[in-house]
């Protein structure tokens, strides 16, 4: 049965992960798979995760199943922290909640949910954007096609380009957007570009997808779910996959949400059966312990103060750290879209001979597209990528 596979290529996030942990020099650097780093280069766990997983492993008292939906009291507050707490969808009972294996999990029961709505749903997803999304996806027998994104030359987005190509979208088609940090361009719709969208999308009929795995990390928890809101706000209908990997550094843990806004309750509750009955069949009920830490902390005002509280931290020297490379790469070129960009990611724009140069001569990691994870650099390393940089690009 086997004989006739032939191996597949790694996917390029993972195997670059591989490559870097090889690499026997103790100067290297990072800067490829998007996790969070602290000054020291370390992906700590946070205070107030430690201090929910200890409050936890003295008062839990069971194992059993906790169900395809997960928890409920999870489900609420993820609710309520994306949407913010009196949500007009909150209110009128149009939001339904699960929680799901990771980020990857609420996208991939997303794109079966949609396979059921309707099978070969047509998505349109930003190009470029992140690569799993493709194969989880059209894993789920969903139909790619891409809108244009990203101006190449200024690295901002390309608005004129991206409406235009969704005007020939088909009412029913599904917009898959990224609700903030935009992985791997760093580059976010602003908030008019939003309004506009949530027009476009309501005029032609479509129902945006939203992902929003890094909320909290570009400009704020409230500030990073704007587009999120308002579309919840004006649509019946939008889908979000959300992740706690990032902003709860949770990320071996597996946990997510996938939250389902519906037309009026009683649709919800007929989409929110369909969509039990899929996890039912795909992997019966998602892990119970790194949401269990999520609602503690959502749900006790000091470990959520302490939680906001390192979330701003990282959110604010991720802000430094784009400040600061911007302004040391500005001698080999106007780099200024890095400090504007938000999150985790930005290309650097620069060639992958020059990526493979960066890698074999300096040891510093990065993507082939020259995807970098800012959050992989400290003030120390900094000086060192941008001279390796600046040397790069000048010859
Ligand atoms: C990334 O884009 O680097 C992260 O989302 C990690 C992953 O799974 O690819």
């Amino acid at each position: 049965m086997f004989e006739q596979l032939k191996t597949l290529p790694q996917d390029p996030i993972l195997s670059l992960m591989k490559t870097f942990r090889e690499d026997p020099r103790t100067d290297k650097v990072d800067l490829g798979v998007g996790v969070y780093r602290d000054e020291a280069g370390n992906t700590p766990i946070m205070a107030a995760v430690q201090a929910a997983q200890e409050r936890l492993l003295a008062t839990e008292t069971t194992k059993a199943y906790i169900g395809p939906a997960g928890t409920e009291g999870f489900n609420h507050l993820i609710g309520q922290l994306i949407l913010g707490q009196d949500h007009p969808a909150l209110r009128d009972d149009r939001v339904n909640v699960v929680q799901t294996p990771g980020g990857c999990g609420a996208l991939r029961m997303a794109a079966e949910f949609l396979n059921l709505c309707q099978a070969g749903t047509t998505v349109w997803v930003s190009a470029p954007t992140w690569a799993n999304h493709i194969p989880l996806l059209t894993g789920a027998g969903l139909d790619i096609r891409e809108y244009p994104y990203l101006d190449k030359a200024t690295l901002s987005v390309d608005f004129d380009a991206m409406t235009a190509c969704l005007e020939q979208a088909a009412a029913g088609d599904v917009v898959l957007l990224h609700g903030c940090c935009h992985n791997p361009s760093g580059a976010d719709l602003n908030a008019d570009q939003w309004s506009a969208i949530t027009d476009l999308v309501e005029r032609k009929g479509l129902l945006p997808f939203i992902d929003i795995a890094y909320q909290g990390l570009g400009e704020g928890l409230d500030r990073d779910a704007q587009g999120v809101r308002l579309m919840a706000q004006r649509l019946p209908e939008v889908i979000v996959a959300s992740s706690c990997s990032k902003n709860f550094g949770l990320y071996r843990e597996r946990t997510g949400a996938l939250m389902l806004i519906s037309a009026n309750a009683q649709q919800g509750k007929a989409a929110t059966s369909q969509l039990l009955s899929a996890i039912r069949s795909h992997y019966s009920m998602p892990p119970a312990h790194g949401a269990a830490v999520v609602e503690m902390i959502l749900d006790t005002p000091e470990l959520m103060q302490q939680w906001q509280h390192e979330l701003n931290g990282m959110c604010s020297r991720i802000l430094e750290l784009r400040a600061g490379l911007s302004q040391a790469l500005t001698p080999a070129g106007d780099f200024s879209f890095i400090e504007r960009q938000r999150g985790m990611f930005s290309f650097l724009g620069i060639s992958p001979q020059q990526v493979q140069t960066l890698r074999d001569e300096f040891g510093i990691y990065m993507l082939d597209s020259s995807r970098i994870n800012i959050a992989g650099l400290s003030t120390e390393t900094l000086p060192r990528v941008a001279e390796a940089l600046r040397e790069v690009v000048e010859h």
